[in-house]
Protein backbone atom coordinates (compact mmCIF):
# COMPACT_ATOMS: atom_id res chain seq x y z
CA UNK A 1 0.00 0.00 0.00
CA UNK A 2 1.37 3.56 -0.95
CA UNK A 3 2.16 6.13 2.37
CA UNK A 4 1.10 9.41 2.81
CA UNK A 5 2.42 11.18 5.11
CA UNK A 6 0.95 13.87 6.70
CA UNK A 7 3.10 16.58 8.81
CA UNK A 8 1.57 18.54 11.46
CA UNK A 9 3.10 22.06 12.17
CA UNK A 10 0.39 24.36 12.01
CA UNK A 11 0.78 25.06 15.95
CA UNK A 12 2.17 28.48 17.20
CA UNK A 13 4.41 26.31 20.18
CA UNK A 14 2.76 28.91 22.62
CA UNK A 15 5.25 27.55 25.39
CA UNK A 16 8.23 28.57 23.73
CA UNK A 17 7.69 32.17 24.30
CA UNK A 18 9.31 33.41 20.98
CA UNK A 19 8.87 34.80 17.64
CA UNK A 20 9.90 32.12 15.80
CA UNK A 21 7.43 29.54 15.16
CA UNK A 22 7.86 26.22 16.77
CA UNK A 23 8.29 24.08 13.97
CA UNK A 24 11.42 26.55 12.85
CA UNK A 25 13.10 26.32 15.95
CA UNK A 26 16.79 25.22 15.53
CA UNK A 27 17.67 21.96 16.36
CA UNK A 28 21.40 20.87 15.60
CA UNK A 29 21.72 24.03 13.56
CA UNK A 30 18.50 23.29 11.60
CA UNK A 31 14.64 23.50 11.73
CA UNK A 32 13.08 20.91 13.47
CA UNK A 33 10.62 20.47 10.73
CA UNK A 34 13.69 19.79 8.59
CA UNK A 35 14.50 16.68 10.57
CA UNK A 36 10.71 15.05 10.37
CA UNK A 37 10.90 16.01 6.60
CA UNK A 38 14.14 14.44 6.09
CA UNK A 39 13.13 11.17 8.13
CA UNK A 40 9.31 11.28 5.85
CA UNK A 41 11.26 11.06 2.94
CA UNK A 42 13.40 8.52 3.72
CA UNK A 43 10.41 6.61 4.24
CA UNK A 44 9.92 6.94 0.52
CA UNK A 45 6.24 8.08 0.45
CA UNK A 46 4.10 8.66 -2.36
CA UNK A 47 3.03 12.38 -1.39
CA UNK A 48 4.59 14.77 1.96
CA UNK A 49 1.37 16.96 3.22
CA UNK A 50 2.58 19.67 5.58
CA UNK A 51 -0.37 21.16 7.54
CA UNK A 52 0.87 24.83 7.88
CA UNK A 53 -0.63 27.47 9.64
CA UNK A 54 1.04 29.80 12.26
CA UNK A 55 3.92 31.93 10.99
CA UNK A 56 2.80 29.94 7.71
CA UNK A 57 4.67 32.71 5.22
CA UNK A 58 7.90 31.94 7.30
CA UNK A 59 7.65 28.34 7.52
CA UNK A 60 6.51 27.68 3.65
CA UNK A 61 9.72 29.81 2.39
CA UNK A 62 11.85 27.94 4.44
CA UNK A 63 11.18 24.55 2.96
CA UNK A 64 11.35 25.88 -0.93
CA UNK A 65 11.42 21.65 -1.74
CA UNK A 66 9.73 21.12 -4.88
CA UNK A 67 8.30 18.22 -3.11
CA UNK A 68 6.14 19.01 -0.47
CA UNK A 69 2.26 19.76 -0.62
CA UNK A 70 1.28 22.43 1.61
CA UNK A 71 -2.31 22.54 3.44
CA UNK A 72 -3.24 25.72 5.32
CA UNK A 73 -4.50 25.68 8.10
CA UNK A 74 -5.82 28.78 8.91
CA UNK A 75 -7.49 28.76 12.73
CA UNK A 76 -5.27 26.03 14.89
CA UNK A 77 -8.22 24.08 16.04
CA UNK A 78 -6.50 21.17 17.43
CA UNK A 79 -4.38 17.97 15.72
CA UNK A 80 -7.88 16.42 14.53
CA UNK A 81 -8.93 19.60 12.65
CA UNK A 82 -4.93 19.73 11.16
CA UNK A 83 -5.10 15.79 9.80
CA UNK A 84 -8.47 16.63 8.59
CA UNK A 85 -6.65 19.71 6.20
CA UNK A 86 -4.13 17.00 4.16
CA UNK A 87 -6.66 14.16 4.25
CA UNK A 88 -9.31 14.94 1.28
CA UNK A 89 -6.18 15.39 -0.78
CA UNK A 90 -5.00 11.72 0.08
CA UNK A 91 -6.75 8.39 -2.02
CA UNK A 92 -8.55 6.02 0.07
CA UNK A 93 -6.35 2.76 -0.65
CA UNK A 94 -3.29 4.77 0.88
CA UNK A 95 -2.03 4.46 4.39
CA UNK A 96 -1.62 7.50 5.93
CA UNK A 97 0.90 7.90 9.13
CA UNK A 98 1.28 11.26 10.76
CA UNK A 99 4.00 13.25 12.05
CA UNK A 100 3.92 15.95 14.12
CA UNK A 101 6.41 18.65 13.26
CA UNK A 102 7.77 18.95 17.00
CA UNK A 103 8.88 15.19 17.08
CA UNK A 104 11.74 15.47 15.70
CA UNK A 105 13.94 12.55 16.72
CA UNK A 106 12.11 9.67 15.63
CA UNK A 107 13.52 7.03 13.25
CA UNK A 108 12.92 5.17 9.77
CA UNK A 109 13.04 1.91 11.59
CA UNK A 110 10.49 2.94 14.02
CA UNK A 111 7.91 4.33 11.81
CA UNK A 112 8.33 1.32 9.66
CA UNK A 113 6.62 -1.11 12.90
CA UNK A 114 3.34 1.55 12.09
CA UNK A 115 3.49 0.56 8.53
CA UNK A 116 4.23 -2.82 9.45
CA UNK A 117 1.38 -3.35 12.09
CA UNK A 118 -1.24 -2.32 9.38
CA UNK A 119 0.02 -5.06 7.15
CA UNK A 120 -0.41 -7.60 9.53
CA UNK A 121 -4.70 -6.44 9.54
CA UNK A 122 -3.96 -3.59 12.74
CA UNK A 123 -6.91 -1.13 12.02
CA UNK A 124 -4.93 1.96 13.40
CA UNK A 125 -1.47 1.76 14.90
CA UNK A 126 0.28 4.91 17.01
CA UNK A 127 3.98 4.78 18.91
CA UNK A 128 3.97 4.93 22.55
CA UNK A 129 6.15 5.47 25.10
CA UNK A 130 6.75 4.58 29.07
CA UNK A 131 8.45 8.01 30.40
CA UNK A 132 9.20 8.67 34.31
CA UNK A 133 7.12 11.99 34.13
CA UNK A 134 4.26 12.08 31.51
CA UNK A 135 2.89 15.47 32.13
CA UNK A 136 1.85 17.28 28.99
CA UNK A 137 1.67 14.15 27.08
CA UNK A 138 -2.10 12.35 26.53
CA UNK A 139 -2.13 9.39 28.36
CA UNK A 140 -2.72 5.75 27.12
CA UNK A 141 -5.67 3.92 28.61
CA UNK A 142 -5.79 -0.01 28.33
CA UNK A 143 -8.07 -2.48 29.35
CA UNK A 144 -7.38 -5.60 32.10
CA UNK A 145 -6.25 -7.55 28.86
CA UNK A 146 -3.72 -4.61 27.92
CA UNK A 147 -5.97 -3.95 24.84
CA UNK A 148 -5.91 -0.20 23.83
CA UNK A 149 -9.13 2.12 24.76
CA UNK A 150 -8.61 5.51 24.35
CA UNK A 151 -6.11 7.67 24.80
CA UNK A 152 -6.65 10.84 27.18
CA UNK A 153 -5.32 14.17 26.85
CA UNK A 154 -3.47 16.01 30.26
CA UNK A 155 -6.63 18.47 30.08
CA UNK A 156 -9.25 15.80 30.41
CA UNK A 157 -6.95 13.54 32.53
CA UNK A 158 -8.84 12.78 35.64
CA UNK A 159 -7.72 10.98 38.78
CA UNK A 160 -5.72 8.06 38.33
CA UNK A 161 -5.26 8.90 34.54
CA UNK A 162 -2.85 10.75 35.14
CA UNK A 163 -0.59 8.57 36.71
CA UNK A 164 -0.69 6.48 33.52
CA UNK A 165 3.01 6.31 32.20
CA UNK A 166 2.52 5.23 29.51
CA UNK A 167 2.17 8.09 26.80
CA UNK A 168 0.73 9.23 23.42
CA UNK A 169 3.87 9.77 20.85
CA UNK A 170 1.55 12.12 18.38
CA UNK A 171 2.52 9.43 15.56
CA UNK A 172 -0.22 7.32 13.89
CA UNK A 173 -1.23 5.12 10.61
CA UNK A 174 -4.49 4.15 9.42
CA UNK A 175 -5.95 3.70 6.04
CA UNK A 176 -6.94 7.07 4.41
CA UNK A 177 -10.58 6.14 4.26
CA UNK A 178 -10.49 4.71 7.70
CA UNK A 179 -8.47 7.75 8.91
CA UNK A 180 -11.74 10.01 7.17
CA UNK A 181 -14.15 8.75 8.17
CA UNK A 182 -13.34 8.57 11.80
CA UNK A 183 -12.15 11.98 11.99
CA UNK A 184 -15.52 13.06 10.58
CA UNK A 185 -16.91 11.59 14.11
CA UNK A 186 -14.54 13.78 15.87
CA UNK A 187 -15.74 16.84 17.85
CA UNK A 188 -14.90 19.33 20.13
CA UNK A 189 -16.78 18.99 23.39
CA UNK A 190 -13.44 19.44 25.53
CA UNK A 191 -11.92 21.80 28.24
CA UNK A 192 -9.84 23.17 24.97
CA UNK A 193 -12.09 23.23 22.30
CA UNK A 194 -10.06 21.45 20.22
CA UNK A 195 -10.35 18.77 17.57
CA UNK A 196 -7.72 15.96 19.24
CA UNK A 197 -6.86 13.85 16.46
CA UNK A 198 -6.01 11.37 19.56
CA UNK A 199 -9.92 10.69 19.69
CA UNK A 200 -9.61 8.81 16.33
CA UNK A 201 -8.57 5.69 18.87
CA UNK A 202 -11.85 5.46 20.49
CA UNK A 203 -13.47 6.10 17.56
CA UNK A 204 -11.81 2.48 16.07
CA UNK A 205 -12.17 0.94 18.87
CA UNK A 206 -16.05 1.71 18.98
CA UNK A 207 -15.89 0.12 15.74
CA UNK A 208 -14.03 -2.87 16.58
CA UNK A 209 -11.19 -2.51 15.03
CA UNK A 210 -7.81 -3.59 16.71
CA UNK A 211 -5.76 -0.73 17.51
CA UNK A 212 -2.04 -1.32 18.38
CA UNK A 213 -0.59 1.33 20.64
CA UNK A 214 3.40 0.10 20.00
CA UNK A 215 5.56 0.94 23.01
CA UNK A 216 9.01 2.49 21.29
CA UNK A 217 12.21 1.28 23.11
CA UNK A 218 13.84 4.45 23.55
CA UNK A 219 11.61 7.32 25.07
CA UNK A 220 14.21 10.24 23.63
CA UNK A 221 13.19 9.16 20.15
CA UNK A 222 9.66 10.40 20.46
CA UNK A 223 10.33 13.68 22.60
CA UNK A 224 7.87 15.88 21.91
CA UNK A 225 9.13 19.60 21.57
CA UNK A 226 6.92 22.09 23.01
CA UNK A 227 9.49 24.57 25.49
CA UNK A 228 12.80 25.90 25.58
CA UNK A 229 13.55 22.74 27.94
CA UNK A 230 12.58 20.32 25.87
CA UNK A 231 14.31 21.89 23.03
CA UNK A 232 17.58 21.94 25.24
CA UNK A 233 16.89 17.89 25.67
CA UNK A 234 16.19 16.93 21.91
CA UNK A 235 19.17 18.82 21.14
CA UNK A 236 21.80 16.95 23.67
CA UNK A 237 19.85 13.88 22.18
CA UNK A 238 20.64 14.10 18.73
CA UNK A 239 24.38 15.79 19.71
CA UNK A 240 25.21 12.06 21.34
CA UNK A 241 23.33 10.81 18.40
CA UNK A 242 25.85 12.21 16.13
CA UNK A 243 28.53 11.83 18.56
CA UNK A 244 27.94 7.96 18.63
CA UNK A 245 28.04 8.35 15.24
CA UNK A 246 31.61 10.05 14.80
CA UNK A 247 33.09 7.41 17.32
CA UNK A 248 31.62 4.58 15.05
CA UNK A 249 33.48 6.08 11.99
CA UNK A 250 36.45 6.06 14.42
CA UNK A 251 36.71 9.86 15.43
CA UNK A 252 38.16 10.18 18.63
CA UNK A 253 36.59 12.85 20.92
CA UNK A 254 37.44 13.66 24.24
CA UNK A 255 34.62 13.55 25.93
CA UNK A 256 31.28 13.19 23.58
CA UNK A 257 29.07 15.30 25.54
CA UNK A 258 31.01 18.09 25.13
CA UNK A 259 30.37 18.68 21.26
CA UNK A 260 28.38 20.07 19.00
CA UNK A 261 27.58 19.84 15.32
CA UNK A 262 24.77 22.10 13.75
CA UNK A 263 24.95 20.61 10.00
CA UNK A 264 27.41 17.59 8.70
CA UNK A 265 30.79 16.77 9.72
CA UNK A 266 32.78 14.38 7.93
CA UNK A 267 35.71 12.78 9.29
CA UNK A 268 38.30 11.32 8.05
CA UNK A 269 40.98 8.22 9.89
CA UNK A 270 42.74 9.66 13.38
CA UNK A 271 40.48 12.68 13.83
CA UNK A 272 40.44 14.30 16.76
CA UNK A 273 38.25 16.20 18.70
CA UNK A 274 38.57 18.25 22.15
CA UNK A 275 36.17 19.45 24.36
CA UNK A 276 33.75 22.21 23.04
CA UNK A 277 34.13 22.42 19.63
CA UNK A 278 31.24 23.46 17.98
CA UNK A 279 30.76 22.50 13.82
CA UNK A 280 28.32 24.19 11.49
CA UNK A 281 27.62 24.00 7.84
CA UNK A 282 29.33 21.68 6.30
CA UNK A 283 32.92 20.57 7.64
CA UNK A 284 35.64 17.96 6.61
CA UNK A 285 38.06 16.73 8.86
CA UNK A 286 41.05 15.27 6.39
CA UNK A 287 43.13 11.93 8.21
CA UNK A 288 45.05 12.99 11.31
CA UNK A 289 43.30 16.46 12.14
CA UNK A 290 43.09 17.78 14.98
CA UNK A 291 40.38 20.31 16.50
CA UNK A 292 41.46 21.64 19.99
CA UNK A 293 39.40 23.04 22.67
CA UNK A 294 36.24 25.58 22.49
CA UNK A 295 37.38 25.85 18.56
CA UNK A 296 34.63 27.28 16.16
CA UNK A 297 34.73 25.66 12.65
CA UNK A 298 32.11 26.73 10.19
CA UNK A 299 31.89 25.00 6.74
CA UNK A 300 35.44 24.39 6.50
CA UNK A 301 38.08 21.52 5.29
CA UNK A 302 40.75 21.03 7.03
CA UNK A 303 43.63 19.09 5.25
CA UNK A 304 45.14 15.95 6.63
CA UNK A 305 47.25 16.19 9.76
CA UNK A 306 46.28 19.50 10.20
CA UNK A 307 46.13 21.15 13.83
CA UNK A 308 43.62 23.83 14.79
CA UNK A 309 44.58 24.88 18.32
CA UNK A 310 42.20 26.00 20.89
CA UNK A 311 39.95 28.80 21.15
CA UNK A 312 40.21 29.23 17.55
CA UNK A 313 36.96 30.49 15.28
CA UNK A 314 37.50 29.53 11.70
CA UNK A 315 34.86 30.08 8.99
CA UNK A 316 35.08 28.81 5.03
CA UNK A 317 38.49 27.68 4.86
CA UNK A 318 40.43 25.18 3.27
CA UNK A 319 43.46 24.09 4.34
CA UNK A 320 45.77 21.58 2.94
CA UNK A 321 47.95 18.79 4.69
CA UNK A 322 49.62 19.52 8.00
CA UNK A 323 48.72 23.65 8.68
CA UNK A 324 48.14 24.59 12.05
CA UNK A 325 45.91 27.69 12.95
CA UNK A 326 45.73 29.06 16.06
CA UNK A 327 45.05 28.65 19.15
CA UNK A 328 43.02 32.15 19.49
CA UNK A 329 43.26 32.71 15.70
CA UNK A 330 40.21 33.71 13.59
CA UNK A 331 39.86 32.64 9.79
CA UNK A 332 36.74 34.45 8.15
CA UNK A 333 35.75 33.29 4.57
CA UNK A 334 37.20 32.98 1.21
CA UNK A 335 40.06 31.70 2.67
CA UNK A 336 42.33 29.12 1.65
CA UNK A 337 46.14 27.84 2.42
CA UNK A 338 48.16 25.23 1.04
CA UNK A 339 50.53 22.57 2.99
CA UNK A 340 52.24 23.26 5.83
CA UNK A 341 50.47 26.82 7.01
CA UNK A 342 50.67 28.18 10.25
CA UNK A 343 48.62 30.76 11.69
CA UNK A 344 49.41 32.03 15.24
CA UNK A 345 47.47 33.50 18.05
CA UNK A 346 45.66 36.67 17.90
CA UNK A 347 45.34 36.35 13.80
CA UNK A 348 42.92 37.21 11.65
CA UNK A 349 42.85 36.52 8.01
CA UNK A 350 39.66 37.45 5.70
CA UNK A 351 39.75 36.28 2.27
CA UNK A 352 43.10 35.80 1.77
CA UNK A 353 45.42 32.44 -0.27
CA UNK A 354 48.72 31.53 1.27
CA UNK A 355 51.18 29.05 -0.51
CA UNK A 356 53.24 26.02 1.02
CA UNK A 357 55.04 27.00 4.50
CA UNK A 358 54.08 30.36 5.03
CA UNK A 359 54.21 31.80 8.53
CA UNK A 360 51.87 34.41 9.80
CA UNK A 361 52.71 33.71 13.58
CA UNK A 362 51.44 36.58 15.78
CA UNK A 363 48.78 39.66 16.67
CA UNK A 364 48.09 40.19 12.49
CA UNK A 365 45.28 41.12 10.18
CA UNK A 366 45.99 39.85 6.52
CA UNK A 367 42.54 40.66 4.50
CA UNK A 368 42.77 40.39 0.69
CA UNK A 369 45.89 38.78 0.55
CA UNK A 370 47.55 36.48 -1.99
CA UNK A 371 50.40 35.10 -0.01
CA UNK A 372 53.37 33.22 -1.78
CA UNK A 373 55.25 29.89 -0.43
CA UNK A 374 57.31 30.23 2.78
CA UNK A 375 56.64 33.49 3.35
CA UNK A 376 57.15 34.73 6.60
CA UNK A 377 54.61 38.08 8.11
CA UNK A 378 56.86 39.46 11.32
CA UNK A 379 54.63 40.07 14.70
CA UNK A 380 51.84 43.14 14.31
CA UNK A 381 51.57 43.43 10.74
CA UNK A 382 48.48 44.44 8.96
CA UNK A 383 47.22 44.72 5.24
CA UNK A 384 45.12 47.77 5.03
CA UNK A 385 42.93 46.61 2.52
CA UNK A 386 40.08 49.18 3.22
CA UNK A 387 40.05 53.06 2.12
CA UNK A 388 36.94 53.70 3.37
CA UNK A 389 35.15 52.67 0.00
CA UNK A 390 36.74 49.60 -1.34
CA UNK A 391 38.60 46.90 -0.44
CA UNK A 392 41.94 46.53 -2.16
CA UNK A 393 44.17 43.39 -2.22
CA UNK A 394 47.81 43.00 -1.46
CA UNK A 395 50.15 40.63 -3.08
CA UNK A 396 53.11 38.86 -1.40
CA UNK A 397 55.85 36.70 -3.39
CA UNK A 398 57.47 33.64 -2.62
CA UNK A 399 60.14 33.38 0.48
CA UNK A 400 59.17 37.07 0.86
CA UNK A 401 59.93 38.48 4.67
CA UNK A 402 57.72 41.14 6.50
CA UNK A 403 59.19 42.61 9.33
CA UNK A 404 57.06 43.20 12.59
CA UNK A 405 54.36 45.57 12.71
CA UNK A 406 54.03 46.69 9.33
CA UNK A 407 51.53 48.61 7.27
CA UNK A 408 51.00 47.53 3.90
CA UNK A 409 48.62 49.48 2.16
CA UNK A 410 47.03 48.14 -0.43
CA UNK A 411 47.12 47.98 -3.23
CA UNK A 412 50.21 46.76 -2.81
CA UNK A 413 52.98 44.43 -3.99
CA UNK A 414 55.71 42.93 -2.38
CA UNK A 415 58.48 40.93 -4.47
CA UNK A 416 59.69 37.46 -4.11
CA UNK A 417 61.93 37.28 -1.60
CA UNK A 418 61.94 40.91 -0.93
CA UNK A 419 61.94 41.88 2.80
CA UNK A 420 60.62 44.49 4.51
CA UNK A 421 61.94 46.62 7.77
CA UNK A 422 60.10 46.61 10.78
CA UNK A 423 57.71 49.20 11.08
CA UNK A 424 57.48 50.29 8.06
CA UNK A 425 54.26 51.87 5.53
CA UNK A 426 54.77 50.42 2.38
CA UNK A 427 52.60 52.33 0.28
CA UNK A 428 54.03 51.67 -2.86
CA UNK A 429 55.06 47.93 -4.27
CA UNK A 430 58.06 46.46 -2.88
CA UNK A 431 60.87 45.42 -5.56
CA UNK A 432 62.04 41.51 -5.98
CA UNK A 433 65.09 41.07 -3.69
CA UNK A 434 65.61 43.43 -1.77
CA UNK A 435 65.12 45.02 1.82
CA UNK A 436 62.48 48.09 1.65
CA UNK A 437 62.18 50.22 4.24
CA UNK A 438 59.54 53.38 5.18
CA UNK A 439 59.50 54.50 8.19
CA UNK A 440 62.05 57.91 9.70
CA UNK A 441 65.18 57.40 11.00
CA UNK A 442 66.20 56.75 14.19
CA UNK A 443 67.47 60.18 16.28
CA UNK A 444 68.84 60.54 19.43
CA UNK A 445 68.42 64.00 21.10
CA UNK A 446 71.49 64.76 23.27
CA UNK A 447 70.98 66.29 26.69
CA UNK A 448 67.32 65.56 26.68
CA UNK A 449 65.81 65.39 29.84
CA UNK A 450 62.39 63.80 30.29
CA UNK A 451 59.80 66.13 32.08
CA UNK A 452 59.36 65.35 35.72
CA UNK A 453 56.46 65.25 38.25
CA UNK A 454 56.28 67.09 41.37
CA UNK A 455 56.95 64.99 43.99
CA UNK A 456 54.05 66.48 46.65
CA UNK A 457 55.58 63.67 49.25
CA UNK A 458 59.05 65.59 49.53
CA UNK A 459 57.40 68.73 49.26
CA UNK A 460 54.95 68.19 52.11
CA UNK A 461 58.32 67.39 54.28
CA UNK A 462 60.09 70.30 53.51
CA UNK A 463 57.59 72.08 54.30
CA UNK A 464 57.46 70.27 57.74
CA UNK A 465 61.00 70.73 58.12
CA UNK A 466 60.50 74.59 57.46
CA UNK A 467 57.98 74.75 59.86
CA UNK A 468 59.74 72.97 62.85
CA UNK A 469 62.82 75.10 62.43
CA UNK A 470 60.34 78.38 63.05
CA UNK A 471 59.26 76.53 66.74
C1 LIG B 1 -0.06 16.00 21.20
C2 LIG B 1 -1.10 14.90 21.45
C3 LIG B 1 -0.70 14.17 22.73
C4 LIG B 1 0.69 13.62 22.62
C5 LIG B 1 1.70 14.70 22.20
C6 LIG B 1 3.02 14.06 21.85
C7 LIG B 1 -3.24 15.67 20.59
C8 LIG B 1 -4.56 16.25 20.92
N1 LIG B 1 -2.38 15.51 21.59
O1 LIG B 1 -0.15 16.90 22.28
O2 LIG B 1 -1.61 13.11 22.96
O3 LIG B 1 1.09 13.05 23.84
O4 LIG B 1 1.23 15.42 21.06
O5 LIG B 1 4.00 14.97 21.56
O6 LIG B 1 -2.99 15.34 19.45
N2 LIG B 1 -0.79 21.26 15.41
C9 LIG B 1 -1.37 21.75 14.26
N3 LIG B 1 -2.57 22.37 14.35
C10 LIG B 1 -3.23 22.52 15.51
C11 LIG B 1 -2.65 22.02 16.69
C12 LIG B 1 -1.42 21.40 16.60
O7 LIG B 1 -0.81 21.63 13.19
O8 LIG B 1 -4.33 23.09 15.50
C13 LIG B 1 0.50 20.59 15.32
C14 LIG B 1 1.60 21.28 16.11
O9 LIG B 1 2.31 22.19 15.29
C15 LIG B 1 2.46 20.11 16.57
C16 LIG B 1 1.52 18.94 16.63
O10 LIG B 1 0.39 19.30 15.87
O11 LIG B 1 3.48 19.85 15.62
C17 LIG B 1 1.12 18.61 18.05
O12 LIG B 1 0.47 19.71 18.62
P1 LIG B 1 0.73 20.17 20.11
O13 LIG B 1 -0.13 21.32 20.39
O14 LIG B 1 2.16 20.29 20.37
O15 LIG B 1 0.13 18.90 20.88
P2 LIG B 1 0.55 18.34 22.30
O16 LIG B 1 -0.09 19.13 23.35
O17 LIG B 1 2.01 18.17 22.36
CA1 LIG C 1 3.66 18.77 21.10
Amino acid sequence: MPVSVIVLAAGQGKRMYSDVPKVLQPLAGRPLLAHVLDTARALGPAAIYVVYGHGGEQVREAFADADLRWCLQAEQLGTGHAAAQALPAVPDDHVVLVLCGDVPLVGVATLNRLDAALREGVGLAFLTAQVEDPSGYGRVLRDPEGRVVRIVEEAEAAGGERDVREINTGLLAAGAADLRRWLAGVGNHNTQREYYLTDVVAAAVAEGRTVAGIPVEEAAEVLGVNDKAQLAAAERAIQRRIARALLEQGATIADPDRIDVRGTLEVGRDVFIDVGAVFEGRVRLGDGARIGAYSVIVDATIGAGSLVHPHTVVQGLETGARCEIGPFARIRPGTSFADRVKIGNFVEVKNSRADQGTKVNHLTYIGDTTLGSAVNVGAGTITCNYDGAAKHRTVIGDRAFIGSGVMLVAPVCVGEDATIGAGSTITKDAPPGELTLARSQQVTVQGWKRPRKKDPHAEKEAESEKNGRRD
